[in-house]
């Protein structure tokens, strides 16, 4: 797996070739210097094309579509010396790649602490319990029988951004900012599965548990169990990836993705929070005087610069489109507004595409880039009227101890020669 620093010679080399294919090709290659490196005469206009010459692949030959073997550097990548081992690890979403809103099910991050578990779906068994009037065992095919709905969220691992809080660290937003996805998610509302099993009085909590050798488990409060969560058994249409669960995980709208348990084997239902390992030893956020708040479930609005980022350094001066991605776990993200002097001066980007609650929007800046150093930066409003805070100002509250819930504002210093490098500024 490529590091990142890797990355950064990578694109560095890239860049040059880019940039001494553009005066001869500019045409060829359109806006793309990347089609300036495979540059081959015979291929281009006027002459008819290789590829016109045989016939192509037939159907079916690919069962199973694949991306065109030109795209094989995107891919999730994790980064080595983060952790001690794979199974108890993280992959990054290569979001300097993608566009859009929807993460490709293939390349939608991964967090596991034990290894992906690999459940026969004809095994699979949901168990609901505790304060419930009747204790219930779902088969996947009892959960498929249930009234369904389809819903796009994003899920971010609150670790995310979690290696930036005493500064700068990696270069690329796949790695500091890559522990996030969205997805369409299909399920049953997980309110239909707790009617079914009826509510003792007293309730108040639930125990979501996994199904992998971790058996994670984590407490919920009842409201948010009965307000939007959803026992998801299909990701973009298909079904759930090994990896994300499959057959079926929890969907926790906002939340942080730790919430969101994988491979989901039982519902507990109880009148108090169980102080699992992953709400008290983790996923607490400890702040400079030393206490740790726990139960920290919202993701704040966030919002990154996706193009140009490290990894997608700039290749052409001239008009030149920012991309980027916003989400808040509070409701919509409502606007978003980009620096390119390191936020003295702010402009409202265009938002384009669908905007649903607790899902990621994409933005977009157009400017006409001029060769000059710039710090780019991005901020998220959300329709609470709360703005993401700029780094300094969330130190502030939270101190350097934190390694969750890091929406700090990004900043990616633009260089004249179109490198971008992962910057603060003071
Ligand atoms: N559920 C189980 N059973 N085991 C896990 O290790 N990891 C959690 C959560 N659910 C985990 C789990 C964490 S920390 C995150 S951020 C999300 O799953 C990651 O979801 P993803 O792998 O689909 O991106
Ligand atoms: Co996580």
């Amino acid at each position: 797996m490529t590091e990142p620093t890797d990355k950064k010679h990578a694109s560095r080399r890239r860049f040059l070739v880019g940039a001494a294919g553009l005066s001869a090709t500019s045409l060829a290659a359109g806006a793309s210097g990347r089609a300036a490196l495979a540059d081959n005469a015979k291929n281009l206009p006027p002459n008819v094309a290789d590829w016109m010459r045989t016939l192509g692949d037939g159907v079916a030959v690919r069962a199973y579509g694949h991306p065109s073997k030109f795209e094989k550097d995107v891919i999730r990548r994790d980064v080595q010396w983060l952790t001690s081992s794979r199974e108890s690890s993280v992959s990054f979403t290569p979001l300097h790649e993608l566009d859009g809103i929807i993460t490709p099910n293939g390349l939608c991050f991964e967090r596991h602490h034990s290894g992906i578990a690999e459940i026969d779906p004809n095994d699979y068994r949901l168990m609901l319990h505790g304060l419930v009037d009747k204790p219930l065992i779902f088969t996947l095919e009892d959960l498929k029988r249930l009234p369904r709905v389809n819903r796009i969220y994003f899920l971010e691992c609150a670790a995310n951004s979690g290696m930036e809080w005493r500064g700068a660290q990696l270069n690329g937003c796949q790695y500091t900012h890559g522990m996030v996805h969205c997805v369409q998610y299909t399920g049953v509302p997980l309110k239909v599965l707790l009617a079914q099993a009826g509510l003792k009085a007293n309730a108040k909590w639930i125990m979501a548990e996994g199904g992998d050798a971790a058996a994670m488990n984590r407490s919920i409060p009842l409201s948010k169990a009965l307000d939007d969560c959803i026992v998801a058994y299909r990701m973009n249409g298909e079904m759930l990836r090994p990896e994300q669960g499959y057959p079926v995980r929890l969907v926790v709208p906002g939340w942080e993705g730790n919430v969101w348990v994988k491979w989901l084997r039982r519902i507990k239902v109880g009148d108090q929070p169980w102080y699992t390992r992953e709400e008290t030893a983790k996923y607490t956020d400890l702040l400079e005087n030393g206490k740790a708040r726990k139960f920290t479930f919202e993701m704040d609005a966030k919002s990154v610069i996706t193009a140009p980022s490290p990894q997608a350094p700039l290749r052409q001066k001239g008009f030149t489109i920012i991309s980027g991605l916003a989400w808040s776990g509070r409701g919509k993200v409502k606007r978003v507004d980009v620096s390119l002097d390191g936020g003295r001066n702010w402009r409202a980007a265009r938002i384009d595409g669908p905007v649903f609650e607790k899902a990621c929007v994409r933005f977009y800046y157009e400017f006409e880039w001029n060769g000059e150093a710039l710090l780019l930066q991005s901020r998220a409003t959300d329709d609470t009227g709360y703005v993401q805070p700029s780094k300094e100002s969330l130190r502030k509250i939270r101190g350097v101890n934190s390694i969750y819930h890091n929406n700090g504002i990004q900043t990616w210093s633009l260089k004249v020669d179109g490198e971008v490098e992962n910057v603060e500024v003071g």
